[in-house]
């Protein structure tokens, strides 16, 4: 289902641009599914990271895309160079697959991550999961949606009530934050270690309080940031700044945001 973002009501900023990221997703996600039915071989990339010919076929896809309808824009994606147009004042975010590891051993945990940073600000964002047939969008002053239902962070207000859910724990050990983490551990109720989309999507739809990333990069973080707070709920880095560009994020309901950051850092 889409938003309706073209007719009756006077067009809202970036409406188009949410229809088009929305439909170049489902086809990504189509070329993401035919290669997961027929199996999937994974090469190392230099950082000894997974990729699959999926993941390069699906950046193509969207690049192209961008490149025929938004050619003033920039894009950054995670397995091209950036594309740099100078003086545009926007910048198309991809992420083919997000969780590749996952798709690599098929398991269905992995989505396409589209988002659209326009003067510094991400204005919309889309997570399309195929295997799990479910779709997340948001768009600024618009609200955040998953399968065309509007969806809120819970109102939970304290970290002693929380399900807290964290990425990969060797980089929050390698970065330095395992003593937070222990902490985090000791206030909270219930912690998760849900990497890739699932333990941000939990958040959005008010099924977990927080969840923390570290070693990621704008393409891991861009649409979760619009996401969650279009959901009523906040994002941040680990020093409280508001860029995905610095490598980490804790997004939470709002409610136990400091809680948590404060426990973190040891405040
Ligand atoms: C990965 C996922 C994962 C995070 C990794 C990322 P990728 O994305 O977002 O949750 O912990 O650092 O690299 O590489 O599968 O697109
Ligand atoms: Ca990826």
């Amino acid at each position: 289902m889409r938003p309706n973002v073209t007719f009756g009501m006077p067009q809202i900023a970036f409406g188009r641009e949410l229809s088009f990221a929305l439909d170049i997703c489902e086809q990504a996600g189509k070329v993401a599914m035919s290669h997961f039915v027929r199996g999937i071989t994974a090469e190392k990339k230099m950082d000894g990271t997974p990729v699959t010919e999926a993941d390069k076929e699906c950046e193509r896809l969207i690049r192209k895309a961008i490149e025929e309808r938004y050619p003033q824009d920039s894009i950054l994606g995670e397995e091209e160079a950036e594309h740099v147009i100078s003086d545009s004042q926007r910048r198309w975010i991809i992420d083919p697959i997000d969780g590749t590891y996952n798709y690599a051993r098929r398991v269905p945990f992995f989505a396409t991550l589209l988002a659209l940073e326009a003067d510094g600000d991400i204005v919309l964002g889309v997570v399309h999961a195929p295997a799990m047939s479910e779709t997340y969008w948001a768009q600024k002053g618009v609200g955040a949606f998953r399968n065309g239902g509007r969806i809120f962070v819970s109102s939970v207000g304290s970290a002693n009530e929380s399900q807290f859910n964290f990425g990969s724990p060797d980089r929050i050990l390698s970065r330095g934050h395992w003593d937070g983490l222990r902490r985090i551990v000791e206030l909270t109720r219930r912690q998760r270690g849900y990497g890739d989309y699932l333990g941000f999507a939990h958040v959005f739809c008010g099924q977990a309080e927080a969840m923390l990333e570290t070693g990621v990069y704008a393409w891991d973080l861009a649409p979760m940031k619009i996401i969650v707070e279009e959901a009523g709920g906040k994002f941040t880095d680990l020093d409280g700044g508001a860029s995905v560009h610095t490598g980490s994020c804790l997004i939470s309901n709002g409610k136990v945001h400091d809680e948590l950051l404060n426990a973190l850092k040891g405040k």
